[in-house]
């Protein structure tokens, strides 16, 4: 079939909105027909160039919700008619990390998905003849797409799907960092540094976990205030005494939970250093700059702080993404929130912009 999609032709040059082919679904794949897709700092990380693991001519995009179209020989887990979120995180249930139930990155599809292809090693995206790649095993700036089974999380059919798509990615990522991976406990003090989607979804994690204070940490007001909206009961403005503040305010002991939500290895430092003597725990869920290291000096771990990352936030994508948005249709997270600007997928370049100058928390592209 023949669909129209945004491809990032060559690196640091906008993305072009073409008509491209789709080959029908292979064994263990589905077509999805997409509704709606969040433009994620990734994707525009990708375009950018600046990351070496980046691939180009491909099409962009990973935080999809649609309808499922047609499937593959042998797919069980979803049907025609199914709504779905795409997961650039996907869970076999099979491989030895699955298994082992310990954590959330699945082995199954790993490398072909790093290199652009679907798990058979080819691509279902075409142009004249040539394949073109797929990105983060999704490519949902399309009106459809090929993805492995093990891409697809199936939710409820009451979430309306331009929210559902901010469950693909960033927000399940904040969510899944305070609930899963660094789950807080009753009446903890938490601090997040960073109030973009992973942070505000660190915030409402915090809150459904009942944390006692909800410390969020911006340079922005507006985010801030977004922040109180989601359970933030203290905002500050960061800075360089944002550690010694922490000690402050918790009689010299620092925070049980910290969340690192900027992706900045001196932001890093300090939520490591913010987290409590004796059993602090400290969630890096930010991507650094490649070749950034994080300094961490060593006194910080033998006093009894654990340092910890996340992908995804730990969240299992294909169990824990249906139920996280069981949570959203229960009144519980306000994520219709988060989405700021609705596009066409024409104005995808224009999404990128509205990022750059950090306006808004999500642009969500719209699929009629
Ligand atoms: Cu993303
Ligand atoms: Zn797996």
């Amino acid at each position: 079939m023949q669909i129209r999609a945004a491809v990032l032709e060559e690196f640091a040059t906008p993305l072009t909105v073409t008509t491209v082919d789709l080959a029908a679904p292979k064994a263990g794949e589905v077509l999805v027909r997409l509704k709606a897709c969040g433009i994620c700092h990734t994707d525009m990380y990708t375009a950018s160039g600046v990351d070496p693991s980046g691939y180009a001519p491909c099409v962009l995009g990973h935080e999809g919700a649609g309808v499922v179209e047609t499937v593959g020989e042998g797919v069980t887990s979803v049907v025609p008619g199914d709504h779905v979120v795409t997961l650039f995180s996907p869970q076999c249930g099979k491989c030895v990390n699955c298994l082992s139930g310990r954590t959330n990155i699945c082995m199954a599809i790993r490398e072909q998905q790093n290199l652009g292809y679907l798990p058979d090693g080819t691509a279902r995206l075409s142009r004249d003849g040539e394949p073109l790649r797929h990105f983060m095993g999704c490519s949902t700036f399309a009106e459809a797409t090929v993805v492995s089974e093990y891409s697809l999380a199936k939710i409820s059919k009451d979430a309306p799907l331009a929210t559902a798509a901010l469950f693909a990615c960033g927000l399940s990522t904040g969510l899944g960092a305070a609930m899963y991976k660094a789950p807080v406990f009753e009446g903890a003090t938490v601090v997040v540094f960073g109030a973009g989607m992973v942070g505000l979804g660190a915030v409402a994690g915090a809150r459904l976990q009942n944390a006692g204070r909800i410390i969020c940490v911006d340079l922005s007001e507006d985010r801030l205030e977004l922040a109180r909206h989601h359970g933030a009961t203290d905002t500050w403005i960061g800075g360089a005494d944002t550690v010694d503040r922490v000690l402050e305010e918790t009689d010299g002991y620092g925070a049980d939970f910290t969340y690192e939500a900027t992706g900045l290895v001196g932001v890093m430092q300090q939520a490591v250093e913010a987290a409590r003597i004796g059993w602090g725990t400290c969630c890096v869920t930010g991507v650094a700059g490649k070749g950034e290291t994080l300094d961490i000096v060593p006194r910080y771990l033998i006093t009894g702080r654990t340092v910890m990352g996340a992908s995804f936030g730990g969240v299992k994508s294909r169990d824990q993404v249906p139920l996280l948005i069981d949570r959203y249709l229960a009144g519980d997270i306000d994520a219709d929130a988060f989405v700021s600007h609705r596009l066409s997928l024409d104005d995808v370049n224009k999404g990128f912009d509205l990022m750059h100058h950090q306006d808004g928390i999500r642009s969500v592209i719209e699929f009629s």
